[in-house]
C-alpha cells in the first residue's frame, strides 16, 4: 500500500523522550509488509503531560499506543482496566482503546521475553531447574513473572541494591528467593538459565561482572541487553558453547500482542524484520 487513507487505524508509542524508540520502524515494517491501511507514530509525551495524552487517544480515533520509559508505572493511574499481567507486574507497556471509549491496559514484556526464549532456545524447557535473574528492575519484574508462569520451580534473583530483590522475592513469592549480589557467580552452580536485565553490559555503561563457571553445560545464557547485541556476557557464554539469546528478539516479540489487536493480524517475527530493525540500529552508529 502506498500511504493510508481516511480510514486508516492508527497507533503510536508513548514516551519521553521518543526519538530513540526503534517501535515505529518496527511495526511500519509490519504495516507495510502486510499491506495494512494504519499508521504507528511516535508521541512525545512530558510526565506532565500523561494523563491528557492517554485519554486523548480514543478521542482522536487511535486504536491504541505502546507505553515506554518513563510512563509504564505512572499510566495506570489513566486507564480504565488492567490485564491480570499488568497487575502482576506492575507495569503496563500497551493500551488497548475499546468501542466504549475505555482504555484497557496491558503488559506484552513477560510474553516478549518468554516467546523468544522458547524461539532461540528450544532445548530449553522450564523444568529444568534453577533460573538466575540479575537486576531488579520493571524488566526483572516482566521476566521473573514471565519464567513464574511459565513452571519454573526455583528463580533466584541478585540485585546490586539488596532491598530490591527483596521487596521482588517478596511480591513474587514462593520460588523466587535472593541471592547477595557479591554472590551471584556461585548463584550460577547448577543453573539451567541466567538471564542479564541489568544495564550492566549496554553501550557505554560498566560491563557485568560475573564468571560462568557453575552453569550446567547445556544452560542457556539470556541477556535482554540489545546495544551491542553481542554483550561481553553472551560472548563469554559462546566461548563456552552455552546456547545464547540476545536482547532484541525480546523487542520484536513484545509487540505482536499490540499490533494483533490494533490492527488485526498476529504479526510474525521473522529473520527479515530482525534484519531491518538491526539496520535502524546500525544506522544511529
Ligand atoms: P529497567 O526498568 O529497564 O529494568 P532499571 O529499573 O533502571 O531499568 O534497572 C536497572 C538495573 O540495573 C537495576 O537492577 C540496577 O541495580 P540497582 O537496583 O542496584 O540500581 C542495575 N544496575 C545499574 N547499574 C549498575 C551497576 N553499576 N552495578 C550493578 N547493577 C547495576
Amino acid at each position: 500500500m502506498t500511504g493510508i487513507s481516511g480510514a486508516a487505524k492508527l497507533a503510536g508509542v508513548i514516551g519521553w523522550p521518543i526519538k530513540h524508540s526503534l517501535s515505529p520502524a518496527l511495526h511500519g515494517y509490519w504495516l507495510q509488509s502486510l499491506n495494512i491501511d494504519g499508521a504507528y507514530v511516535p508521541l512525545a509525551v512530558e510526565p506532565a503531560n500523561l494523563e491528557v495524552a492517554v485519554r486523548t487517544l480514543p478521542n482522536l480515533g487511535f486504536a491504541g499506543a505502546n507505553v515506554t520509559v518513563p510512563h509504564k508505572e505512572a499510566v495506570r493511574a489513566f486507564i480504565d482496566h488492567e490485564t491480570e499481567t499488568t497487575t502482576r507486574i506492575g507495569a503496563v507497556n500497551t493500551l488497548i482503546c475499546n468501542e466504549d471509549g475505555t482504555i484497557t491496559g496491558d503488559n506484552t514484556d513477560a510474553f516478549g521475553f518468554i516467546s523468544h526464549l522458547y524461539d532461540a532456545a528450544p532445548s530449553w524447557s522450564p523444568l529444568l531447574g534453577t533460573a538466575v535473574v540479575l537486576g531488579a528492575g520493571g524488566a526483572a519484574r516482566a521476566v521473573i513473572d514471565a519464567l513464574q508462569q511459565a513452571g519454573v520451580s526455583q528463580i533466584l534473583v541478585t540485585n546490586r541494591t539488596q532491598e530490591k530483590a527483596q521487596a521482588l522475592a517478596d511480591h513474587f513469592g514462593v520460588g523466587v528467593h535472593v541471592v547477595p549480589w557479591p554472590e551471584r557467580s556461585d548463584a550460577l552452580n547448577d543453573a539451567m538459565l541466567l538471564v542479564n536485565t541489568t544495564t550492566l553490559g549496554m553501550t557505554g555503561k560498566p560491563s557485568l561482572d560475573i564468571t560462568l563457571n557453575g552453569l550446567a553445560s547445556d544452560a542457556v545464557v539470556y541477556d535482554i541487553v540489545y546495544a551491542p547485541l553481542l554483550t561481553d556476557l553472551l560472548k563469554a557464554a559462546a566461548e563456552r558453547g552455552l546456547t545464547t539469546v540476545d536482547g532484541l528478539g525480546m523487542l520484536l516479540h513484545q509487540a505482536r500482542p499490540g499490533f494483533a489487536a490494533w490492527f488485526g493480524t498476529l504479526p510474525e517475527v521473522t529473520g527479515a524484520l530482525r534484519e531491518h530493525v538491526l539496520e535502524v540500529l546500525r544506522s544511529r552508529g
